[in-house]
């Protein structure tokens, strides 16, 4: 693919596999192809991973950090799952907004959780609302674990950011998609890496092994959720550029 921004006469020019095509570079267009270009520069120079929350690291980007906050003060959910702790950032980020809203607790699962991140996060503040489970995720013994930590009538949602594999994240769909109330979301993360394969950090099978193409098979075979990204409570931007690691996550339970 060839990209070539033109600050004097205002285009942009994409030139890939479907052909040469000019746009204004000032618009919609011009800022998405700068945008889907930048996230993948930033993917490559490692740019989620230099964010903390209340101290500690959290390895996203962060506009999907706000997305996810505006998605979890709409569900307002009881107990928020997470699959992928690493240094416990987005546990804390989790459990600040639960804090904040008054109610809810997060369920956190490693496959390994090192000691000094179990230790940082039993230290925090907000360990009250935080449990933290090791195992593998996709495993029948931690999804019983975490299904018994949630109680009968609790709103659940579930946001999977471990083993990004296919097969993995299908296993962690198939396996969460029953805690997850009705009304709430399954959000499979880290699906960008579909857009990565042809990048250095990248790998060629991320095209197919990735987790927004499981996500939208599940969507394809489940009449009970649908895959789409959450309403945005504001945007009085020019024109709605989509910018995000979170491609094709956003599995919402409609019954
Ligand atoms: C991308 S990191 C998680 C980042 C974290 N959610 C954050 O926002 O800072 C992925 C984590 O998934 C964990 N992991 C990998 N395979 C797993 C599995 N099969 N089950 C559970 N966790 C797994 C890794 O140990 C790693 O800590």
């Amino acid at each position: 693919m060839k990209l070539t921004a033109d600050t004097d006469s205002g285009t942009v020019t994409i030139e890939d596999a479907a052909g040469s095509r000019t746009v204004e570079l000032w618009s919609q267009e011009g800022f998405q192809a700068i945008a889907d270009l930048w996230l993948k520069v930033g993917w490559n120079q490692k740019y989620s991973y230099a964010f903390t929350w209340f101290g500690r690291p959290l390895i996203q980007l962060p506009e999907d950090v706000i997305r996810l906050q505006e998605a979890i003060f709409a569900v307002k959910p009881d107990v928020i799952v997470e699959t992928g702790i690493a240094h416990g950032g987005s546990a804390i980020f989790m459990a600040s907004l639960c804090e904040a809203m008054g109610k809810g607790r997060v369920i956190s699962v490693d496959i390994e959780i090192r000691s000094h991140n179990r230790q940082a996060i039993e230290a925090d503040p907000l360990s009250h609302r935080i449990t933290l489970i090791e195992g593998d995720s996709a495993g029948a013994d931690t999804v019983a674990q975490v299904r018994a930590l949630c109680k009968p009538g609790e709103r659940v949602m579930v946001i999977l950011d471990s083993d990004h594999s296919y097969d993995h994240v299908m296993r962690e769909l198939e396996a969460y998609a029953p805690l997850v109330s009705p009304g709430s979301l399954l959000v499979a993360t880290d699906g960008v890496m579909e857009d990565l394969a042809d990048t250095p950090l990248g790998q060629a099978e991320w095209a197919q092994d990735n987790p927004a193409r499981a996500a939208r098979d599940f969507a394809a075979a489940r009449a009970d959720f649908t895959l789409e990204p959450p309403p945005r409570p504001f945007d009085e931007s020019a024109g709605t550029v989509v910018h995000t690691y979170y491609n094709s996550a956003w599995l919402r339970r409609v019954v």
